[in-house]
């Protein structure tokens, strides 16, 4: 928990951060190991996917490799052990993009894989927001596996319709990506596989750099922190809940204990995956006191269908 004095300090830091122009770009090329291999056969795709947008990517990016004709395996990260990630000769990562960054079960989940050295690895995130700051997201991923031996060759970010819950979600911004993923979409996820195999072919790697924008000074407040302060209930209805588990199960943390109605305010990240997965309708969640719901039933008012690609009809993974 961040204290007084470690807000005020966040908060400056990112003051400054806000005042630097826009398109200041700190990249590096680092000396990278030599590639394991330039002909990769077993691929690993990874996501961590609380609404299922970055899931849907991940496993498109998988359909793909394996009409490529690769020996694909594609996995939520919290489920996969990652002492066999220095098996594959490809991993590719996606997450979506938290608070301008990428969630910190991610982050941590990363900082803790074994040694990858010589394996290229792609990055990819999906968010919400036309200026999500994306690019400093995927650069964290990229960066953390490029610390354990990883050689990037890829990365990008697609964007679709936002999970994150509002009291009114009807505001412009969550409009203009009602629409995404479409067709566009899924082609972009096309060509950025694509083009990580052509760059393992041609022995290439990307650079990976921060942006220092107006984006990565936000990501500099402790805004997990406010959220949970504007958050004024978090609790289950006992009434419905139906005592499925999906929230103990979807929680990074596992902060929330449905049959005793309690979320650890300490544990949690305001990363209302517990209330974007309740299929009850239990989770009850008041935002500065009005009450939010959840990505699905949001889906459900507006009788939104999300988009599925093509490939799914003919792959599963
Ligand atoms: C807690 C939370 C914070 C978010 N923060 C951002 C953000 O900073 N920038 C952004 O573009 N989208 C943000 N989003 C939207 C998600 O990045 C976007 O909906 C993403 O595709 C969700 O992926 P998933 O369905 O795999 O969980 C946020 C969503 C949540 C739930
Ligand atoms: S209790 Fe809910 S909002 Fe808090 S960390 Fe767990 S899933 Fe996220
Ligand atoms: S997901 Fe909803 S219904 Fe299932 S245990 Fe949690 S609160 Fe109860």
């Amino acid at each position: 928990m961040d204290t007084r004095r470690d807000f005020i300090k966040k908060s400056a830091i990112a003051g400054a951060a806000l005042c630097l122009p826009v398109s200041l770009t700190r990249e590096s090329r680092a000396a990278y190991p030599d590639f394991k291999t330039r002909n990769p056969k077993r691929a690993l795709v990874l996501w961590y996917s609380q609404a299922g947008q970055t899931r849907r990517y991940a496993k498109l990016i998988g359909c793909i490799l394996k009409g490529n004709g690769l020996s694909v395996d594609a996995r939520d990260m919290q489920e996969f052990d990652k002492n066999l990630l220095p098996d594959y000769d490809l991993i590719i990562v996606g997450t979506p993009v938290f608070y301008y960054d990428i969630p910190s079960n991610v982050s941590e989940w990363l900082a803790m894989i074994p040694s990858i050295k010589g394996t290229p690895v792609a990055a990819f995130v999906s968010f919400g927001g036309p200026e999500g700051n994306q690019h400093n997201s995927s650069s964290h991923v990229l960066k953390l596996m490029a610390g354990k031996g990883g050689v990037p060759v890829g990365r990008d970010a697609f964007r679709n319709i936002a999970s994150y819950p509002t009291s009114n979600w009807n505001n412009p911004k969550q409009i203009s990506g009602q629409h995404l993923p479409n067709a566009a979409t899924f082609d972009q996820v096309r060509r950025f596989t694509a083009d990580v195999m052509e760059k393992i072919t041609r022995g290439e790697t990307i650079s990976v750099g921060y942006e220092v924008t107006l984006r990565e000074g936000l990501s500099l407040l402790p805004l997990v922190w406010l959220n949970k302060k504007a958050i004024s209930k978090h609790t289950v209805d006992a009434a419905k809940c139906i005592g499925c588990q999906t929230c103990v199960k979807q929680c990074p943390t596992k902060a929330i204990n449905p049959s005793k109605q309690m979320v650890d305010q300490e544990k949690c990240l305001a990363c209302f995956g517990c209330l974007n997965n309740c299929p009850a309708d239990a989770v009850v969640m008041d935002y500065m006191g009005e009450r939010l719901y959840g990505f699905p039933e949001y889906l459900k008012r507006n009788k939104i269908t999300i988009m599925e690609p093509p490939e799914f009809n003919t792959c599963s993974l």
